[in-house]
């Protein structure tokens, strides 16, 4: 039987370059030999990106909260059957730019619901389910939406105002203080380079660990 592969996921606020580093990311483990499969939430899936549409959509303003989060979830429940579970058990890693630390982050900090009713879901979703190892991309919010709004016309969620990103930024800080061993937190705030080398550096550790 094929050695499962493992699930790695980039998070953080917008403007904090993870989709730039999930490239250093992929080089790092296809230099090891590691087969990897990139993919991003909310979408991964035909279906889950139409739901991305949905969700990004600037038009849907007055959208509930409630909706928002049953609507990752749904993306997510597509994303892991067709795609990020049948990778793994082929022995290949999955690289996934956002999962459901994002949902607690955005949901549960950012719109203010209750973390214990994403817990629900998160069960109910993935069962057991977690990332192996999962990199925190952390800079100050006024950096991060500077550099997002060098991009194209906002979607959204990147037309929230700032305090919903400080509330967000806030939710990621006390994930990764809860769950140390899995989160890695990055200083995104750098130079971009300097920000690759922290990344090469904590998956040349995660490597060393699961060689263990
Ligand atoms: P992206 O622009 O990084 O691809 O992410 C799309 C947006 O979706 C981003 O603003 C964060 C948001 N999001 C949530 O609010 N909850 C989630 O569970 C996920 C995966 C993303």
């Amino acid at each position: 039987m094929k050695t499962k592969g493992k699930f790695i996921t980039l998070e953080g606020i917008e403007g904090a370059g993870k989709t730039t580093q999930l490239a250093v990311v992929q080089s790092c483990l296809e230099e090891q030999g590691v087969d990897v499969l990139t993919t991003r939430e909310p979408g991964g899936s035909p279906i889950g990106e139409r739901i991305r549409a949905l969700l990004l959509d600037p038009d849907l303003k007055g959208i509930a909260a409630d909706t928002e989060l049953l609507l990752m979830f749904a993306a997510r429940a597509e994303h892991l059957e067709k795609k990020i579970q049948p990778a793994l058990e082929n022995g290949i890693w999955v690289l996934c730019d956002r999962f459901t630390d994002a949902t607690y982050a955005y949901q549960g900090g950012g719109r203010g619901i209750e973390l214990e009713r994403i817990a629900l879901l998160e069960e109910y979703v993935q069962d057991s389910m977690r990332p192996d190892l999962t990199l925190l991309f952390d800079l100050p919010v006024a950096t991060g939406i500077a550099r997002a709004g060098r991009r194209s016309a906002p979607d959204r969620f990147e037309s929230e105002a700032v305090c919903f990103f400080e509330d967000v930024r806030t939710g990621y800080l006390a994930i990764a203080q809860s769950n140390p061993e899995r989160v890695r937190v990055i200083e995104a705030g750098v130079p971009v380079e300097q920000v690759s080398d922290q990344v090469r550096r904590q998956v040349t550790a995660f490597l060393k660990e699961i060689d263990r």
